[in-house]
């Protein structure tokens, strides 16, 4: 063994145990190098990466990616799905929730509980679990075939020597390919048991006009993995390239503590800021004034919300007030109602969302019930010429006033999970009460806007 592979060896390495020393097969092109290589148990744990790739390892142990199986929401779900359907495969949410156990066969036995019980190194959606992907196979349901060689799939073309892993260059994982988006959207788009294409996060994608090649063109990647000029591999020598972002905020947060859980809360609140943009008009109108609130999906890829929509909930509070008197008030919903049945009593209620329904129309909460969604969401962008009547990526909702308001406000909040099922995986005892109270309702600041009669007949925003 070289003095070289020594050092990275023992740098990154020192606190494992047994190390099998292999010559390397390195597929960066031909090493004489001997490197201490990574067993396949070492390759699975992300632990064994953190020596090296420090920066991805902190930004990944953070991210939703690492929760996915340990959320106590989705352990609630998945473990009443088992009871409820148990003629539904082993893995139907586990697929996706905790990949690499499921692909090893650890959760295929009848325990409901096998989710809860895997060590650290097999839950959530793993190190090793994206880096051997290296075909798809299909466009949902986790549709990828993995490679079994132990070499690792990344962005990077020409892989520097001295990994104690093989490295290869991969389309499929290098964000400046639109097909990169085929890896992410292998589990971002999810059938129902029942057929029902219900998160479509993928195929919203492909319908946008950032799926298309050319200018416009953005694979997943390029919005949701920001790249830095830093060394790929904390090893010396180690050249700068494009490293790339694992911290994926979107809108879930950790309930329960996790690593960075205050990091990911600011990240989740700023990626919020920055999706959509909101315009306010106020009007006279025959019977007091017409308030037209426009939002603008500005910067999704796809629609918003997006995914587990049957989960999300995005309403708009809207309140115009003469003084202190409330001519129409509409979104003031307390923590503990839910946004669709607030809707009931609140005609004006502005959702975006899905509502679930079995095959008969029943409506039902859960995934592995729901034959049928519906709902409003803010579309993406197909066009970018203006000309184009499918250009509009807003909606408008006019509130009718009655009267003269001197002041009107719009706020935009949003609920990663609704009261309604967190409340139902509570009654069936399997989720705790207080882990539910801890979903938060959030605001995206940027979408607020407000206006006084003073600022006479116009329109608010950008
Ligand atoms: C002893 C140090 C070391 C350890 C430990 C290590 N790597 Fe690497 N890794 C490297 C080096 C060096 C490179 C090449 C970096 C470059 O070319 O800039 C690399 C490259 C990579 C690449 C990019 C491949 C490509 O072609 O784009 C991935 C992905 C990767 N490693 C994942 C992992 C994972 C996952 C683990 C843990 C199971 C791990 N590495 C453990 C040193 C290490
Ligand atoms: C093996 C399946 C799998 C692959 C591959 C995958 N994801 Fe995910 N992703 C998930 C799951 C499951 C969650 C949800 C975890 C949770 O909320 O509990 C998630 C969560 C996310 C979130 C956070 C969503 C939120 O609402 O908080 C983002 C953003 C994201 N993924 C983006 C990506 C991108 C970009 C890629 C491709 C580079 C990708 N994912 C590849 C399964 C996957
Ligand atoms: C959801 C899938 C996913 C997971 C999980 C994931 N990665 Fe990555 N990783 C990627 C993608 C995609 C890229 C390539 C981005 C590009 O080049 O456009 C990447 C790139 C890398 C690279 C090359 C340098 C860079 O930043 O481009 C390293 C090293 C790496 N990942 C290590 C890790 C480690 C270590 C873990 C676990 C702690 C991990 N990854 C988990 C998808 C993933
Ligand atoms: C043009 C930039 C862009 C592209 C391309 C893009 N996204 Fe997004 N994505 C966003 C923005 C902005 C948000 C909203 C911010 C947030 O949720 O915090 C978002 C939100 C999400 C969420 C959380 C959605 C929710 O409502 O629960 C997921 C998951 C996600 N994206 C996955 C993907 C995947 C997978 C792809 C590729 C198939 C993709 N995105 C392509 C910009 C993009
Ligand atoms: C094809 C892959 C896939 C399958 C199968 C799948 N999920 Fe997911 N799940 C995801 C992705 C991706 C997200 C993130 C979507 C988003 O951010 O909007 C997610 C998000 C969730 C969330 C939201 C997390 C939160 O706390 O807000 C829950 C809960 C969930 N899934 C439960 C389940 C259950 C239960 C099943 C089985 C009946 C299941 N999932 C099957 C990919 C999958």
């Amino acid at each position: 063994m070289s003095a070289r592979a020594t050092t990275f060896a023992a740098f990154a390495l020192g606190s494992l145990g047994v190390l099998a020393t292999v010559t390397s097969a390195s597929c960066s092109g031909g090493t004489d190098a001997e490197v201490t290589m990574l067993t396949p148990e070492q390759l699975a744990d992300p632990e064994s990466c953190r020596g090296c790739h420090a920066s991805a390892v902190a930004e990944w142990e953070g991210s939703m990616h690492a929760y996915a199986s340990d959320d106590p929401v989705f352990v609630a779900m998945n473990r009443r799905m088992r009871r409820e359907a148990p003629s539904l495969a082993a893995d139907t949410c586990t697929r996706c929730h905790a990949p690499s156990a499921a692909r090893k066969g650890l959760l295929a036995d009848a325990d409901p509980a096998a989710v809860e019980k895997l060590a650290r190194r097999d839950k959530g959606v793993t190190c090793i679990f994206c880096h051997t992907i290296d075909a798809t196979t299909g466009t949902h349901g986790a549709s990828v075939r993995s490679a079994s060689d132990g070499v690792l799939r990344g962005g990077i073309r020409e892989p520097a020597k001295g990994a104690p892993h093989g490295a290869v260059y991969s389309a499929l994982h290098d964000r400046e390919q639109l097909g990169s988006s085929a890896t992410c959207g292998a589990c971002h788009d999810v059938t129902t048991p029942k057929g029902d294409l219900l998160e479509r996060t993928y195929a919203e994608w492909q319908g946008s006009l950032y799926s298309k090649e050319g200018p416009s063109g953005l694979a997943c990647g390029k919005c949701h993995m920001d790249g830095r000029d830093a060394p790929a591999a904390d090893t010396p020598g180690a050249p700068v390239r494009k490293v790339h972002d694992h911290g994926m905020p979107g809108i879930d947060l950790a309930l329960t503590p996790f690593p960075h859980a205050d990091v990911q809360r600011s990240r989740v609140q700023a990626a919020l800021e920055a999706v959509v943009l909101s315009k306010l008009c106020v009007r006279p109108s025959p019977s007091g004034v017409d308030v037209e609130l426009t939002l603008d999906n500005a910067f999704a890829g796809h629609e918003f919300p997006s995914g587990a929509t049957h989960d999300r909930r995005v309403w708009v509070e809207l309140e115009a007030l003469d003084g202190a008197t409330s001519l129409l008030t509409s979104g003031k919903i307390p923590a503990d109602r839910a946004v669709f049945e607030t809707a009931r009593t609140d005609p004006n209620l502005w959702i975006f969302g899905d509502t679930l329904a079995d095959e008969s129309g029943k409506p039902v909460l859960f995934l592995w019930e729901g034959k049928t969604h519906a709902g409003v969401k803010l579309p993406y962008a197909v066009t970018s010429d203006p000309k184009d009547p499918r250009f509009v990526h807003s909606l408008t909702k006019v509130y009718r006033v009655p009267g003269l308001p001197t002041s009107v406000s719009a706020k935009v909040h949003v609920r990663a999970i609704d009261v309604d099922v967190l409340g139902e995986l509570v009654r069936s005892g399997d989720l705790a009460a207080d882990v539910a109270s801890k979903v938060p309702t959030l605001e995206i600041r940027t979408a607020a806007r407000a206006w006084t009669k003073d600022l006479g007949f116009i329109c608010v925003g950008p």
